[in-house]
């Protein structure tokens, strides 16, 4: 359902992009017609730093100045507010570019007010409303031609960004913001020009301090990018609060998606006071601190070394180190060691048990460590936990995929008997997907012993996967 909605989204975005192409076209055909202001495609020349800075790799700022011409009204002082209150629509917007300056011909009397000439091209540009109050205030509706000095500082970023790197070809649009690092997935033509990129984009982001490119190498097993600093400090421990809560990590070591917090949200509103948490793929804490501050005991697990650092770090920032225990070890030895022990105990009892597994290029692979976890006099039918198992999918229907690969670790249909939630689409026909689940009695009780020695890789058997997705 939510992959069908998230296709109609694209289509819907597709058919906008599409009629705001066809508006700029109109709007640019519109314009020829139109007087001295609006020359066609002012909008691009106006603002267009000088031609000099194409193909620039080291930042001169200095280069980026020039003097461009700005419609003006010349406003008595007396009711300079009033008209520029009135006139918001119409003056000028740019960053570190005043509305109101000195009168040129030197009156004490005078200010300019600088428009937009982009909206205003002539004095029939104003609006009925804007046109009413000039004259209510004895404006005279009279342009001037205001000469502006436009210097780096008042340039967007994509503007500078534009005039720099070559023409037609992409440049960097967007970001994600860890902290104070900023950090980009640059494109191979991108790449002379990282360190004007990283600086451009210090210069124009207030609190970002260290821009990085992070290059498609993921770290197989901690799931962390490699990335190289392009701008700025070289400091990659950042400090972020997501959802209310404070975490502290080295970017450049341990995984983060700050994409992620919506999902760490809702599993953890599932999580009551009294619960259990087990958290299999922990990395800095985001399901476990936030859990353990709403009441529940947690067990928080992660094999890198260093996210298992900045985990039990995480905690003590909370003030939950006392309700979270940490674990630096394999999943499958994690489920098969405090898991299994911690189990029994509360089975017997009234408050949930949750296993979060937050690995999902692998984690529907551990499911078949729950295969006969306890012995087979334990068993019950009350209380047993529930997984939250994420996994990706490129497959047409990624729920079925999913349940279907879920049961066959498991060894036991799961079909009917848990739910999928669509998490987000992380590339072009691949979506993250979590499937939750109570583990059937069957399953934790089998007293399926073939495979329990933690060491050993995971070798669901295909007979029994085939009995467990045909039924
Ligand atoms: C996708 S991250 C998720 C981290 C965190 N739960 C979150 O939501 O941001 C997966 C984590 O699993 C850890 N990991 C990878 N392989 C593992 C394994 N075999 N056993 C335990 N942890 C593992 C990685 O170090 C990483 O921190």
């Amino acid at each position: 359902m939510l992959r069908s909605l998230s296709r109609v989204f694209s289509y819907v975005q597709a058919e906008r992009n599409l009629k705001s192409a066809v508006l700029r076209s109109l709007w640019s055909a519109a314009s020829v017609c139109s007087d001295f202001y609006l020359k066609p495609t002012m909008e691009t020349k106006l603002y267009k730093p000088p031609q000099e800075v194409r193909g620039m790799t080291s930042l001169n700022k200095e280069a980026f100045t020039q003097t461009i011409t700005v419609p003006a009204l010349r406003v008595p002082n007396g009711v300079l507010n009033k008209v520029v209150k009135s006139l918001k629509k119409a003056t000028i917007q740019r960053p570190g570019v005043p509305r109101v300056v000195q009168d040129e011909e030197g009156s004490s009397d005078f200010r300019l007010v600088l428009l937009d000439p982009h909206r205003i091209s002539s004095s029939s540009s104003f609006s009925e409303g804007e046109a009413e109050a000039l004259r209510s205030f004895s404006v005279v509706q009279e342009l001037r031609h205001y000469e502006l000095q436009l210097t780096y500082h008042n340039l967007k970023s994509d503007e500078v960004l534009e005039a720099v790197l070559p023409p037609g070809q992409d440049v960097p649009s967007g970001f994600s913001r860890v902290g104070h690092i900023a950090h980009f997935n640059l494109r191979d033509h991108q790449l002379p020009y990282k360190n004007l990129i990283g600086q451009v984009i210090i210069d124009k982001n207030p609190g970002v301090t260290c821009v990085v490119n992070k290059t498609n190498m993921i770290d197989t097993t901690y799931r962390y990018f490699k990335m190289e600093v392009m701008a700025g400090e070289e400091n990659m421990v950042a400090k972020i609060k997501e959802n209310g809560v404070t975490y502290e990590f080295d970017f450049s070591r341990v995984y983060w998606n700050s994409r992620l917090s919506t999902e760490h949200q809702r599993v953890v509103q599932l999580v009551k006071r009294g619960d259990t948490v087990f958290d299999v793929f922990a990395g800095v804490g985001p399901f476990a601190v936030p859990a353990a501050r709403s009441g529940a005991n947690v067990l928080a697990n992660d094999l890198n070394p260093e996210s298992h650092k900045w985990l039990q770090h995480n905690c003590k920032l909370n003030k939950v180190e006392k309700k979270v225990r940490t674990f630096n070890l394999d999943g499958r030895a994690f489920i098969q060691g405090p898991v299994k022990q911690e189990l029994p105990v509360l089975l017997k009892g009234k408050a949930k048990v949750h296993i979060v597994m937050n690995l999902p290029a692998l984690a529907l692979d551990f499911l078949d460590a729950f295969r006969g976890l306890l012995p087979q006099e334990l068993s019950c039918d009350e209380n047993l936990p529930t997984v939250h198992c994420y996994s990706f999918s490129k497959e047409d229907n990624p729920d079925t995929d999913v349940v279907k690969r879920a049961s066959c670790s498991l060894g036991f249909p799961l079909k009917d008997k848990c739910s999928v939630h669509f998490v987000r689409n992380v590339a072009p026909n691949k979506d993250m997907l979590c499937v939750s689940f109570t583990i059937p009695k069957e399953v934790l009780f089998s007293g399926d012993q073939e495979k329990t020695d933690p060491s050993e890789e995971p070798a669901p058997k295909r007979q029994k996967c085939e009995e467990a997705t045909d039924s």
